[in-house]
């Protein structure tokens, strides 16, 4: 398979070191060399996790959500963001289900590809989510019901991968970590993950937020 991107030049400025690519389509990128380690791993667990059977990510969401449910800031919050699974990111449909039918507020992401940012919209029902923006389901545009910020307890986040500290790599887009800088403070920020997932230390830059627990199917990783 042709490589998308071709290495043409290392150059070592101010900045630290910049890799020029050449893409297939013939211009040529600029990625710093500590960026591109985001991304070069971005790959390699999106592949991994890509890889998994459908039997296999569907077990173990089963027993991610036996572990949330153990959990007295999973039990005790009343109104929870929770996002749409997709491409093999532990599945929350029947986490989505079991919290409306137990009186829960729970709200999905909405994405704004312009500002780059994300909404959260309550839900009641997984009949008004469609795939839209990079193919995630959400809220039908004619049911949006946003949230305030400050009615909210509990987050919990999807990741391409986690690190014991808590750091959370995702798709690339800083969605996340723009919408939890905005969250108050006190608001618990959960984690889920297969296990492989979960590796010592990722790169991290300035702007990524941690999260205080991380559950898997084998642990919960409380951070420090
Ligand atoms: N709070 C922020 N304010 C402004 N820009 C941000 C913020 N957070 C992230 N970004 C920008 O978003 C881009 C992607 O960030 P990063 O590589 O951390 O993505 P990510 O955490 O993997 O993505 P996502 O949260 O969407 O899953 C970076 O270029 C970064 O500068
Ligand atoms: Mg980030």
């Amino acid at each position: 398979m042709e490589p998308i991107l071709q290495l043409s030049l290392v150059f070592v400025g101010k900045d630290g070191v910049w890799v020029f690519f050449h893409e297939a389509k013939d211009f040529v990128v600029l990625i710093p060399r500590r960026y591109m380690k985001k991304r070069e791993l971005r790959e390699r667990m999106l592949e991994l996790r890509e890889g998994m059977l459908h039997s296999e990510v569907a077990a173990m969401s089963k027993t991610i959500h036996t572990y949330l449910q153990s959990l007295p800031s999973f039990r005790n919050a009343k109104n929870i963001f929770l996002y749409a699974s997709t491409r093999n990111e532990v599945e929350t449909d029947d986490i989505i289900v079991n919290l409306l039918q137990a009186g829960k507020g729970v709200a999905i992401p909405v994405v704004n590809k312009g500002t780059k940012e994300i909404v959260f919209s309550f839900i009641e029902s997984l009949d008004e989510l469609m795939p839209s923006t990079y193919g995630i389901r959400e809220p039908l545009p004619n049911s949006l019901r946003p949230v305030a910020l400050d009615s909210v307890d509990l987050i919990i986040i999807p990741g391409v991968a986690f690190d014991m500290r808590g750091y959370r790599l995702g798709y690339g887009g800083g969605y996340y970590d723009r919408f939890l800088e905005k969250l108050p403070e006190g608001v618990h920020k959960m984690g889920l993950a297969f296990d492989f997932q979960v590796l010592e230390a990722l790169p991290v830059e300035e702007h990524d937020l941690k999260v205080d627990t991380i559950i898997t199917e084998e642990r919960i990783i409380k951070v420090e």
